[in-house]
């Protein structure tokens, strides 16, 4: 944590600003503490991180959030020790793994360390392509101030602190954004890391001009709330990006669909929205909102998806020639997305 984010966080308990206690410092204050100047609350600083999260008001879903996430880490360190080829890949110095981690999302397929899947491959694909629609949205320059919510690992703050933006990265798992230190000794780009409840975020009242997520609005019980929260941090005229969100048919039941979900067995909190549902969330805090599919707004992914169904047969080679009409191609994407599913990306602005 650098000084200069006192000025934006407050006190979760009584919304008061902090004295600040530096136990050590290097490029950044990496321990010490926060004390609340009026109800005394304490909140520690840890390796760089801020924890701003009151571990006895947040709910048991949310505790089951965190302790999954920390155990598939946990999972996923201990599968990769039990296969020795693997081990060394893995270590947490491994140079490899950590330029993985500071090129997402754009994965280089020449350099690839070994524990990576395919279908990992191929979620970065998605994401990248997502991400780049996102950029060129926003338009991003170096006076933006930007938030991002669920960060994990931080690669977006990574990204968007090295376009020159000020940068937050929010995850309530502290386990989670332990991995972003590597943005921040390795590269230039700087972000803050803070651990907090986006549905509760520990900041003042409209300070960012975006806030981003990536595959997190689906982790809360209620994305209205979140939007709500989202809405309040966000100055006006400000941007509330989010990418890659599970998309559900309305004809297909939730649970179904989650039935084997590995991440919802460790008791992390998976939903599948429906296109309504998460309309609905801007609705009610009176945001308009663009909901839209990758394939729709990415010109080589529709062209695919055109080429494709022009290879299938008749019927599909004349939807086809249907979607390169422009006004049939929102009816369409709409179609698609209340029927098919996908991923999700949505964009709304507060005004
Ligand atoms: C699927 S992961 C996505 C991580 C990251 N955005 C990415 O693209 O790699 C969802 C993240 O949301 C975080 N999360 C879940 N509920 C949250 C909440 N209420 N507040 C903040 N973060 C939350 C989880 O800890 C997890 O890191
Ligand atoms: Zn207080």
């Amino acid at each position: 944590m650098k000084k200069d984010l006192m000025e934006m966080i407050r006190c979760l308990s009584c919304g008061g600003k902090f004295d600040l206690e530096v136990d050590f410092q290097e490029i950044e204050i990496k321990k010490g503490k926060l004390k609340c100047k009026t109800c005394s609350s304490l909140y520690q600083i840890i390796d760089g991180i801020v924890v701003l999260l009151n571990n006895e008001v947040i709910d048991e879903s949310k505790k089951k959030e965190i302790e999954g996430w920390s155990s598939r880490r946990q999972g996923t360190e201990k599968s990769l020790e039990s296969n020795n080829e693997k081990v060394d890949d893995m270590k947490k110095e491994d140079l490899s793994s950590i330029d993985y981690l500071l090129s997402l999302p754009y994965i280089n397929k020449n350099s690839i360390p070994s524990w990576v899947s395919q279908t990992e491959i191929k979620y970065w694909e998605k994401v990248s392509s997502c991400f780049d629609i996102c950029l060129k949205k926003l338009n991003l320059n170096e006076n933006l101030k930007i938030l991002e919510v669920g960060a994990g690992s931080g690669w977006a703050c990574g990204y968007f602190s090295k376009l020159g933006c000020y940068a937050i990265a929010n995850d309530i798992c502290f386990d989670n954004l332990t991995d972003a230190i590597h943005f921040v000794e390795m590269t230039d780009s700087y972000f803050e890391r803070v651990v907090g409840d986006a549905e509760d975020l520990p900041f003042e009242d409209e300070l960012f001009d975006v806030v981003f997520a990536c595959a997190t609005l689906h982790h809360s019980s209620n994305p209205t709330s979140l939007v709500r929260e989202l809405k309040r941090v966000l100055r006006k005229g400000g941007v509330i990006f989010i990418i890659n969100e599970p998309l559900r048919p309305i004809t297909r039941k939730e649970n179904d669909l989650l039935a084997n979900n590995e991440e919802k067995k460790l008791g992390i909190n998976e939903h599948i929205f429906s296109y309504f549902e998460y309309k609905k969330a801007f609705l009610r805090n009176m945001m308009p909102s663009k909901i839209f599919l990758e394939e729709f707004e990415s010109k080589s992914s529709f062209e695919g998806m055109v080429n494709w169904i022009k290879s299938e047969d008749g019927f599909k080679y004349r939807v086809c020639n249907l979607m390169f009409k422009k006004e049939l191609k929102p009816i369409l994407e709409l179609f698609w997305m209340l029927f098919l599913g996908g991923n999700l990306n949505i964009y709304a602005k507060k005004i």
